[in-house]
């Protein structure tokens, strides 16, 4: 079966220059960018993997909001906000954990049953009229699809999950996701730059020949992207059949057992599958991984992912997942470079805008998501910080 690329239709005479500069060191702009785009949809905070028992736990932040998921004593992961009704505390302190039968707030110890509500607090007479049930965990959005945990802050434009993600269903169900184990620890790194940045550089691959020798060894000419549309964007690549200038890339290729549960022409395929506005799956024929950014500040990104493999690898495909991982972590080095020279160049006189190859199509297409939902965006003058959410407010009426 051959694979092809779908939804690739670029209109003639796009508009290649990008989204204006401003955009990417705007405080008021990443404000709206938190509630709009980061808050309201829906975002990967782990798999159901990480957190198979009674009580485990996973927190991460974004921005001022604190996410936490639970897995109560009847099996079912809720989400709450990890903010103690006490005075604000952390309920959990650590991103990852198991806790007994309860969660007790490390500040005055009061008592959250796993389901959210409030067992008890400390010293419960020292506060008249206590209603525990006015006090229990604020809830927050939570989804399951194909073993991955979302979690949402606010209602927004995306339906559930399974909505959002419906063109890649089939193909992505064929990996089996939700029966893997984590393959290690999440990562996390912190990159100097503005989380569009990181997403320019991902969204196309334009620039795999040239910055990533390795990528380029394993590909060849197969790769091609589809750009977003409705939210999901995909790349494809498979293994080139003159493959291994490098030992990684050579041996991987020789080295990787066929998958029996895969259909053949995914046997020898990695794929990305891009969810708007800051999520990447990527399959292959050992793993899924999970990859996101999200903005500490406007030049301050947090990268976090996991990888997930079955709990039944043999020794050839630990082997493959190792010269994978190699590979991959040449190609994250090479992008966060890419990156920071890319974003500091939004604060040059020289700097004029991007000009974008077709090949690039991917990157307009996910800043056209971000301008449908923030059109102060089109705007090529940067307006007084002060104005902006309020002309953005205005421009989304007309
Ligand atoms: Fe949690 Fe006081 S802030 S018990």
């Amino acid at each position: 079966m051959n694979v092809t690329p779908r939804n690739v239709s670029i209109p003639e005479n796009w508009d290649r220059s990008g989204l204006p500069a401003w955009t990417y060191h705007s405080e008021a702009m990443l404000e709206l960018e938190r509630r709009e785009v980061f808050l309201n949809h829906w975002q990967i905070i782990g798999h159901v993997s990480n957190m198979p028992g009674k009580g485990d736990y996973l927190a991460m932040d974004i921005g001022p909001e604190r996410a936490m998921v639970v897995r109560g004593a009847d099996g079912i992961i809720r989400g709450f906000h990890n903010l103690c009704r006490h005075r604000g505390s952390r309920v959990v302190a650590d991103n990852h954990g198991t806790c007994n039968n309860a969660l007790v707030c490390p500040f005055h110890g009061w008592v959250y049953n796993l389901d959210g509500t409030l067992r008890g607090a400390a010293r419960p007479h020292s506060f008249s009229d206590f209603d525990k049930k006015q006090f229990g965990l604020k809830p927050i959005e939570t989804d399951i699809w194909q073993g991955f945990i979302f979690i949402r802050f606010t209602p927004g434009p995306q339906p559930s999950v399974a909505d959002v993600m419906a063109p890649f269903t089939e193909e992505f169900g064929h990996y089996r996701s939700e029966e893997m184990i984590p393959a290690g620890d999440f990562w996390t790194s912190v990159s100097p730059v503005n989380w569009k940045s990181v997403r320019d550089v991902d969204n196309e691959g334009y620039h795999v020949a040239m910055a990533h020798p390795a990528l380029q060894d394993l590909y060849g000419s197969t790769y091609f992207d589809e750009p977003m549309v409705n939210g999901v964007n995909r790349s494809f690549a498979t293994f080139n059949p003159h493959a291994g200038r490098r030992w990684s890339v050579r041996n991987y290729v020789k080295m990787t057992p066929v998958q029996q549960h895969l259909p053949e022409h995914l046997r020898k395929a990695w794929i990305y599958y891009g969810m708007f506005p800051n999520t990447v799956l990527v399959a292959t024929p050992e793993t899924i991984q999970f990859y996101q950014e999200f903005p500490l500040a406007t030049d301050r990104t947090l990268l976090r992912s996991c990888i997930y493999r079955f709990e039944s690898e043999d020794r050839n495909v630990r082997l493959s997942r190792y010269l994978a991982s190699r590979i991959d972590r040449d190609t994250t080095a090479e992008d966060i470079q890419l990156t920071i020279w890319s974003n500091e160049s939004m604060k040059s006189s020289a700097f004029e805008g991007f000009h974008l190859s077709d090949l690039e199509y991917g990157v307009r297409a996910h800043h056209d998501h971000l301008r449908a939902r923030l059109p102060v965006m089109t705007l090529s003058d940067r307006p007084p910080e002060s104005e902006i959410a309020v002309l953005n407010q205005q421009m989304k009426r007309n």
